[in-house]
């Protein structure tokens, strides 16, 4: 399972980084707006620094809503760093975009994906990854991780490539819960990495052994 951190922060970014276990970075519009990074230049090389301090996919959301407008703004982001994969939101002018890049070999993220329906049309584009959002499913009583087991079930009776990016990931047990589920890819905030390394007994059996070492010594 590939990890992403789901942030615009870039101390957040190199202390996963530095970790050694991650894989990517995803932003999106609001992310950006929440570290201050504003203006159409700003967020561009805010994006070229995140892609500096990382080795892998970074998913730079598109603003337009239009196709032309998407193929446009996702040029220009694509040129900005080999490392850039655009994203696009499942919206009808958002496949034909994401069905474009993929015939030039660029990199997709398909994004606000909320049904095994589109996630299936954005397969059928060629998107290189979806991304259900859980935790928002979550939020409207409906059961994010059912929808990862859909996706998971329908990639696999018609070997899709598009890799299933679970997104909207709040917590270490929706992480747990997707790698179980076979997702290929998990994108959340930095507590629910380092979240992954906590136990109590880990800490009580460390103490223990580092307690009985100076007994000896
Ligand atoms: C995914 O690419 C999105 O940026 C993100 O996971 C949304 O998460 P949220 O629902 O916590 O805002």
């Amino acid at each position: 399972m590939k990890f992403f951190i789901d942030t615009a922060n870039l101390d957040q970014i190199k202390e996963a980084q530095d970790l050694g276990v991650l894989d990517g970075v995803t932003t999106n519009p609001s992310l950006m707006a929440k570290e201050g990074i504003t203006g159409r230049e700003n967020i561009l090389k805010h994006y070229v620094d995140i892609c500096e301090a990382v080795e892998g996919d970074v998913s730079a959301e598109v603003i337009a809503v239009d196709y032309d407008g998407m193929v446009k703004e996702g040029e220009e982001l694509a040129a900005l760093h080999s490392q850039i994969v655009v994203k696009i939101p499942m919206i009808k002018e958002g496949v034909k975009a994401l069905k474009y890049f993929s015939d030039k070999h660029i990199k997709t993220n398909c994004t606000l994906v909320f049904s095994a329906g589109q996630a299936l049309l954005a397969a059928k584009a060629g998107a290189t990854y979806v991304s259900p959002f859980i935790g928002r499913l979550d939020d409207v009583s409906t059961d994010g991780l059912n929808l990862i087991d859909e996706i998971r079930q329908i990639y696999d009776n018609y070997a899709f490539e598009t890799e299933i990016l679970a997104a909207s990931i709040r917590h270490t047990m929706h992480v747990i819960d997707c790698a179980k589920i076979g997702a290929d890819v998990m994108t959340g905030p930095l507590s629910s990495i380092v979240g992954l390394l906590k136990h109590p007994l880990t800490d009580i059996g460390l103490k223990k052994f580092l307690e009985d070492y100076k007994k000896g010594n």
